[in-house]
């Protein structure tokens, strides 16, 4: 199967690679896996005073699909409140990524994991 340039791109040059504290107050974590392949991401948003998030990292271990799809959220989201981050859809990504059918599984993944990111953010914060 051939991986569109943009998955080519993200995959080599992966953008937000890493972690933060996870005790880290204004910081949010999200862990999904994919019952269908296996493969597990990771993704951390940091949160400012007003609700933006400044800075997002990921760690996937999985396919170059869910790499690049991870990848590229970190940069979306960045910049973005909480309620922007949240409306990000996996057809989003998927259609960015130029993600054939087979794969869209991983791009739902990554839209599953700003969800969870977010959730355990707002539940620190006493917001949920
Ligand atoms: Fe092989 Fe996900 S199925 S990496
Ligand atoms: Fe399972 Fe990509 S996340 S194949």
């Amino acid at each position: 199967m051939a991986y569109s340039e943009k998955v080519v791109d993200h995959y080599e040059n992966p953008r937000n690679v890493g972690s933060f504290d996870q005790n880290d107050p204004n910081v949010g974590s999200g862990m999904v896996g994919a019952p269908a392949c296996g493969d597990v991401m990771r993704l951390q948003i940091k949160v400012n005073d007003n609700g933006i998030i400044e800075d997002a990292k990921f760690k996937t271990y999985g396919c170059g699909s869910a790499i690049a799809s991870s990848s590229l959220v970190t940069e979306w989201i960045k910049g973005k409140s909480l309620d922007e981050a949240e409306a990000i859809k996996n057809t989003d990504i998927a259609k960015e990524l130029a993600l054939p059918p087979v794969k869209i599984h991983c791009s739902i993944l990554a839209e599953d994991a700003i969800k969870a990111a977010i959730d355990d953010y707002k539940t620190k914060k006493g917001q949920r």
